[in-house]
């Protein structure tokens, strides 16, 4: 009868969970655990069954208890409990109807304290000198049926009340504030307050040895940090972030922190960033610990984003919850976006918004794939779930959400989020939901305009030429392999003209048309140079392709400092995709490369480094004759601004010159400039003797280790051994990672195999190993030949993981032909898992794209004549 429940992409609704009490008693040396589960049910339809999730989990016994508000009567036991393993439901079936109204379910079950980073898993720390295991919970997407049975779906709301057994010595932590606790011998029982109404994948339990610090909120909300012991100096900066955080959430959503205390863990085995759990945040420790000495600057804004991030889910997702995994977006484009609001408002000289433009760029990036998907995205199956946490949910999301609140205003927007947090408090929403509430807060058509961009993949790319005063636009789906496809898009328009005070707003609903700026070209003074730029800001989530003759306007007014920071960065980010798609030459695309030959901000400059590293990665294959001056002309433009910074951190420099001169420095090493590589390579080996020495500050220390790589052969292994010696010494999971980022970059076939097969030892944890993924153009063949060696261990031990994705996405997109393309395909034609499905498609056709521009390289006539050009003059 199990049989009528299968493949169906949701549980059925005629029986809903309203209470969950749990036992849990994992055996921290044995790596298993124990639990009951006592479930209000609310039986809602005549129905002889109870259909909820379990995974993973030996099912020892089930018995329902039908309850009345006086009485509790003898228990029934179900005539069958079925397991259907792969849809990871339990079906229980009774002879009879269950009455209509309140019953108790109580299941009593056993499971593993796994490795794989989900469900109930252990993570291996050092305390006291010996390696010991701590039990850690990690349950979004849909792994809380791995730890106890449950109706795992997020808008199966229910209240949880938690108790733990385990070792009396340790640190038991859950979502709400410990209620008892009573020790017995070795053991204690804790018992935690219950909690509102939540969703399962929301529910967390660590246990472990761990100190913390603590700070209150005015409104005396607590906060805690807990580090490994004696580590707590490390969570001192992550409090301060989430103090003001909270504070400042408090009043945006204006609805108070819902729960009495948040707590915050730094996990050393940690699969995502970081996770939102109600009330007990999770963490990477690289993503909540900051150490003034061995940190960078760039650790540091990220370690700000992060928990800026978790704690605006606190609010948007965790209060409010998506009504299915469609929404998903809803809860990570919102968050990351209201992170930036936080984040800007915290620390105004990070220049935030600006660098927010790499969350839209890499949504446009994935969304120009046909492999894309739209952000409204179908579930059909639980394990399609964890694939869509990806830059169209992230990176599209949160700019489609910067889109809007631009159009509507800052206070429309947050005016309606606030009542939008307030009608749907412990519920649920979907997108239209917000719409709906953002529609009658401004009166504009919201749900037409975002459908358009939620509802549909891909985005826009907009053609505008001058026609005598008329401004002719024209959209059609942008595409990285320069295919066309039909599609139209509501979009916002923004023109500006010359200055930002002359400027006007259109909504394009149509394929195309001609707008009137007659009035934007009189307002442009005699004496001022004629430019305009649309999408002002790059608010917009399309990409604009202007005429020879506006393109010229801008590349004046990009050399005579006319422009923002973002429009200096939307201009520069869309010519160089139009490139990659063959829709602008590569020789104008240098040429515009050069007229930012005088900047000096960090946003703008590492926008031109991204896009100079694509253009040197592309070039070796596609024009190897031209390929050395065209490196050079690129050294040439990364070294004036990189002769002004030195190596060396000057008195009060600004955090973005810090992070500037880190990329500015690497950019030069990776495009083989030899006198950055020697002078990497001489500090390092100071560093090296005297780790105290200060030639080596964190923020430069990744180039160095690349410089050193880059060096490194067969002959003469002794930066390797360094690096991994260092490796070994370091404590610090941001120490570590900037070596396993740098092993693999040597040029050298058997230094980049020790490497690959350095991650597969027990001295690299699973989740960090995709880190140490990190292989040249040189090095790439060996990749892949290692890879499809290592294939069935490799799936083996990392298939249950979200991780595999990386290995696929790390090696693949490294390539650039279409036999390769399509060897890679055939390898992985029998071999293939949902888990990496999507990552592997959209991987190959990243592939393809660079062998399509590599082709568009090729034939374009003017190139070698303009490099020289280039060349000559800077
Ligand atoms: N909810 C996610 C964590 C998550 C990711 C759970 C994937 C399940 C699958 C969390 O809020 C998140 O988005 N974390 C980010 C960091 C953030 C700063 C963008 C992460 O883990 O990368
Ligand atoms: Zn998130």
């Amino acid at each position: 009868m199990a049989e009528n429940f299968k493949g169906q992409p949701r549980l059925p609704d005629f029986a809903a969970p309203r209470h969950y009490d749990i036992f849990l008693k994992p055996d921290l040396l044995a790596c298993i655990f124990s639990g009951s589960a006592t479930i209000t049910v609310d039986v809602l339809l005549p129905t002889r069954f109870l259909v909820l999730n379990a995974a993973d989990l030996s099912i020892d016994t089930a018995s329902v208890c039908l309850t009345t508000t006086t009485t509790i009567s003898n228990s029934i036991s179900p005539v069958s409990t079925d397991v259907v393993e792969e849809d990871e439901i339990l079906v229980l079936q009774f002879d009879s109807d269950l009455p209509l109204g309140q019953s108790l379910l109580r299941i009593a079950f056993s499971g593993t304290l796994n490795d794989d980073m989900r469900g109930f898993y252990r993570s291996e720390y050092e305390y006291k000198g010996e390696v010991k295991n701590m039990a850690v919970t990690q349950f979004e997407s849909v792994d809380a049926r791995r730890c106890f049975p449950c109706w795992d779906e997020p808008a199966f709301k229910a209240k949880f009340k938690i108790t733990l057994e385990v070792p009396s010595e340790l640190v038991a932590l859950s979502n709400m504030p410990i209620s008892e606790e009573k020790i017995i011998g070795d053991l204690k029982t804790v018992s935690y307050d219950e909690s509102p109404l939540m969703s399962t994948y929301l529910v967390a339990i660590v246990i472990g040895h761990f100190d913390y610090i603590q700070g209150l909120t005015p409104d005396g909300v607590q906060v805690r940090v807990y580090t490994q012991v004696g580590k707590t100096d490390q969570g001192k900066f992550a409090l301060d972030v989430a103090l003001k955080s909270l504070n400042l959430y408090k009043d945006y959503f204006a609805v108070p922190y819902p729960l009495p205390k948040l707590d915050m863990v730094a996990i050393p085995d940690f699969a995502d960033g970081a996770m939102e759990n109600y009330g007990l945040v999770t963490y990477r420790e690289l993503a909540l610990l900051f150490d003034e000495q061995l940190s960078s600057a760039i650790n540091r804004q990220d370690v700000a984003i992060t928990v800026a991030h978790e704690l605006a889910h606190q609010w948007f997702g965790n209060l409010v919850t998506m009504e299915w995994w469609t929404h998903l977006w809803l809860n990570e484009g919102f968050a990351s976006w209201v992170s930036y609001l936080a984040v800007d408002a915290i620390f105004p000289e990070w220049n935030i918004w600006t660098q927010f433009l790499d969350k839209t760029s890499s949504g446009m990036m994935l969304d120009a794939l046909s492999e894309s998907h739209p952000i409204e995205v179908e579930i059909k199956h639980a394990n399609e779930v964890d694939a869509i946490f990806d830059s169209i949910s992230y990176g599209k999301g949160a700019s489609v959400i910067r889109m809007l609140h631009s159009y509507l205003g800052a206070d429309c927007f947050q005016k309606a989020l606030a009542s939008y947090i307030k009608k749907y408090a412990y519920a649920n929403a979907k997108t239209e939901d917000l719409w709906a509430v953002l529609e009658e807060e401004s009166g504009e058509p919201v749900k037409d305009l975002m459908n358009s961009w939620t509802k549909q993949q891909g985005y826009p790319v907009i053609s505008v030429k001058m026609n005598s005063n008329k401004l002719h636009v024209f959209q059609e789906q942008f595409l990285s392999d320069g295919s066309s496809a039909s599609g139209t898009w509501i979009i916002p328009l923004t023109i500006c003209c010359s200055s930002y005070e002359n400027s006007k707003k259109f909504i394009l609903t149509s394929k195309s048309d001609q707008l009137d700026v007659d009035n934007l070209i009189l307002q442009v003074g005699k004496q001022e140079t004629f430019w305009m730029k649309l999408n002002t800001n790059q608010t917009g989530f399309y990409r604009v392709k202007y005429d020879d003759e506006l393109a010229a306007g801008l590349k004046y007014a990009i050399q005579a400092d006319k422009l923002s920071l973002m429009d200096k960065i939307g201009i520069i980010d869309d010519a160089s995709a139009l490139c990659v798609a063959c829709k602008g030459s590569l020789s104008s695309l240098l040429s515009l490369l050069d007229a930012y030959s005088m900047e000096s901000d960090y946003t703008v400059l590492s926008w031109v480094i991204s896009v100079s590293l694509k253009i040197a990665n592309v070039v070796d294959d596609a024009t190897p004759d031209l390929s050395d001056k065209i490196k050079l002309f690129l050294i040439k433009l990364l070294n004036s601004p990189a002769e002004k910074l030195g190596w060396d951190v000057k008195d009060g420099e600004s955090h973005l010159d810090t992070m500037l001169r880190a990329e500015l420095l690497m950019a030069l090493v990776r495009l083989g400039n030899t006198i950055t590589v020697d002078e990497g390579i001489r500090r390092f080996y100071i560093f090296l003797n005297d780790r105290n020495s200060s030639v080596l500050p964190p923020d430069i220390r990744k180039v160095a280790y690349v410089a050193v790589m880059q060096k490194c052969t067969t002959s003469d292994k002794m930066g390797y051994e360094s690096l991994l010696k260092i490796y070994r010494e370091a404590d610090q999971s941001q120490e570590k990672m900037r070596i396993l980022g740098s092993l693999a970059s040597s040029p050298d076939k058997s230094i980049v195999l020790a490497a690959l097969n350095f991650l597969l030892t027990d001295e690299v944890r699973n989740r960090d190993a995709v880190y140490g993924l990190k292989v040249s153009n040189q090095g790439r063949e060996i990749g892949w030949e290692w890879l499809k060696e290592n294939w069935e261990y490799v799936s083996k031990r990392w298939v249950s993981t979200p991780l595999i994705s990386g290995f696929v996405k790390s090696i693949v997109s490294l390539f650039a032909s279409y036999e390769k393309s399509k060897e890679i395909e055939e390898f992985f034609s029998n071999r293939l898992k949902p888990t990496f499905e999507r990552a592997l498609k959209q991987s190959l056709e990243s592939v393809k794209t660079k062998a399509h521009w590599m082709e568009g390289v090729r034939s374009d006539e003017s190139l070698a004549e303009v490099v020289s050009h280039l060349v000559d003059k800077a």
